[in-house]
């Protein structure tokens, strides 16, 4: 069932777990997400971020693919499509598209900007019943080429955000995407604190899901975080099982690799990988 991320979110804000958005690049990973959520008959979010959109031929290609395999698939738990770390113009592209959830990054604009663009990505978003994420002070690492600093946001600046009408607020907290560097100072829980108590009950979101001690997943959801992301996770483990497969030399003797056999181990990978995280993150079964 494709929908809107609003109401996922507010339900395991409530009860104590997270959505996990895991990000996709093609078919095979969209499948895996999604049959791994049925099994778990968990709600799940989708994130495509913009460099994915363009690999996989466009925002329209991604709805279509998503919204056709929901239903050929008869995925019953709730899906949201979601845009991750959009720009302006890109998140205005997929809420024309059909996506069923937007993240508009403006946390590199100066506060002032970023409060007047989010609004206007809301009401467009809104008209047509689309959730919104926003972002105040960047998470470090690198994504798609583009390297954020790793900012603690302010709770002040959070709280202005927040009040905005947006859906979820990505807010950083010393998180990074990627792997984590072994002198990696940990999750800044005073911050997330100081942030939850400014924001009213507003789920928040991690990003940078890969790596993160499961006591600091725990206690980052009893502080308020409702969806974690994790990409970089499904990518090494999609990575590692085809190396193996290639390793193990099973191709058809001088007719190459049959294509659905050579991607069938890195599928199982992102599988196990979505699953282990479900169970982490407390969403199984609360579909
Ligand atoms: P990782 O790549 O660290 O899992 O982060 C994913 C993410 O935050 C996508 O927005």
């Amino acid at each position: 069932m494709l929908v809107n991320a609003r109401d996922m979110l507010i339900k395991a804000r409530k009860e104590g777990y997270a959505v996990g958005q895991f990000n996709i690049n093609n078919l095979e990973w969209t499948k895996a997400v999604l049959l791994t959520a049925q099994e778990c008959n968990s709600p799940v979010i989708l994130g495509v971020s913009e460099g994915a959109g363009k690999y996989m031929t466009g925002f329209k290609t991604v709805a279509a693919m998503v919204k056709a395999m929901v239903e050929e698939l008869n995925i019953t738990v709730p899906v949201a499509l979601h845009l991750d770390h959009g720009t302006y113009e890109g998140a205005q592209k997929c809420i024309e598209a059909g996506f069923t959830s937007v993240m508009f990054d403006g946390s590199h604009y100066g506060i002032e900007e970023n409060i007047a663009k989010t609004k206007e990505i809301v009401a467009m978003a809104h008209a047509k019943g689309i959730s919104v994420e926003a972002e105040v002070g960047s998470i470090g690492g690198e994504e798609d080429g583009v390297t954020g600093k790793g900012e603690v946001a302010d709770a002040q600046e959070c709280a202005m955000i927040a009040g905005l009408g947006i859906d979820f607020l990505a807010a950083g907290i010393g998180n990074i995407h990627g792997k984590y560097p072994a002198n990696w100072q940990g999750l800044d829980f005073e911050a997330l604190e100081k942030i939850m108590n400014a924001t009213d009950g507003m789920p928040l979101v991690l990003h940078g899901g890969t790596g993160i001690p499961a006591e600091m997943i725990q206690k980052s959801i009893a502080l308020g975080v409702a969806k974690i992301n994790v990409n970089t996770e499904c990518q090494l483990s999609f990575a590692e099982a085809t190396r193996k497969y290639i390793e193990a030399g099973k191709d058809q003797q001088g007719k190459g690799y049959d294509p659905r056999k050579l991607l069938a181990p890195g599928f199982e990978g992102i599988k196990a990988t979505v699953k282990e995280k479900m169970e982490l993150f407390g969403s199984v079964g609360k579909a």
